[in-house]
């Protein structure tokens, strides 16, 4: 399963992906416009820190499916030709991912609130189609739920794609898709730190060195002693 950052704060991205195992990042439109920055400049150098094998998720913002082509190929010269394409699965953004596939570019279906968008994108040939688990839920329905029925839809239909489930607003919603063995989550890094922030874990660790400080002195370690 894989882990990505959904974000485009570089120095927020560079933390996470120097501390976790983490496989790439994924932009949005608004996610990008909080950046406040130039949006091939922020994600060149997104680029420059996960390395031309991470996970690169970009989206295209044309109405029409001759748009998101053209702006495919653009980000692609931009970014590099390993990154993602994001496509909202929509009418005319089906017709769009027909026209991506025929060109052999990667891409995947976003904004998908329902199952049928996420198997009609995953029919398509999206590599991954990404439910918005909390927004889902605000709507009144269970994200997750929605989630894990998208996942046998396209395992069951043999289909070669898998979930990039993303919109987490808490670690209990990231941990149910985990368990459920979704092909890919990807976490804002104020949730990817929650995943193991635990003020138990933290005095265990501290005892540790109390009990060896005891034993050796003062900001002993095993290479002291
Ligand atoms: O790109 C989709 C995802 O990032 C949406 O997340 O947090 O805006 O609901 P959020």
């Amino acid at each position: 399963m894989k882990l990505c950052i959904d974000h485009a704060d570089t120095q927020q991205i560079r933390r996470i992906w120097e501390q976790y195992p983490v496989d790439g990042v994924s932009t949005n439109p608004s996610i990008l416009a909080k950046s406040g920055r130039a949006p091939y400049d922020v994600l060149g150098e997104i680029r420059e820190i996960i390395g031309p094998q991470g996970e690169l998720f970009v989206q295209a913002l044309s109405r029409d499916a001759e748009g998101v082509l053209a702006e495919a190929r653009r980000i692609l010269k931009e970014t590099g030709d390993t990154t993602l394409i994001k496509v909202p699965a929509v009418p005319e953004g089906f017709r769009a991912m027909k026209m991506l596939r025929a060109e052999g570019i990667r891409f995947i279906g976003t904004a998908v609130y329902t199952p049928m968008q996420g198997f009609l994108a995953a029919k398509c040939g999206a590599e991954y189609v990404a439910p918005y688990v909390n927004r889902i839920d605000n709507l009144g329905y269970d994200g997750v739920q929605v989630s894990k029925d998208i996942h046998d839809a396209i395992t069951r239909s043999g289909l070669d794609s898998g979930l990039l489930a993303a919109s987490f607003r808490n670690t209990q919603q990231v941990l149910e898709l985990v368990k459920y063995g979704v092909k890919a989550v990807t976490v804002a890094p104020d949730v990817i730190d929650a995943f193991v922030r635990n003020a138990e874990v933290e005095r265990a660790v501290g005892q540790f060195t109390d009990d060896f400080e005891g034993l050796c002195g003062a900001g002993k370690t095993m290479l002291d002693c």
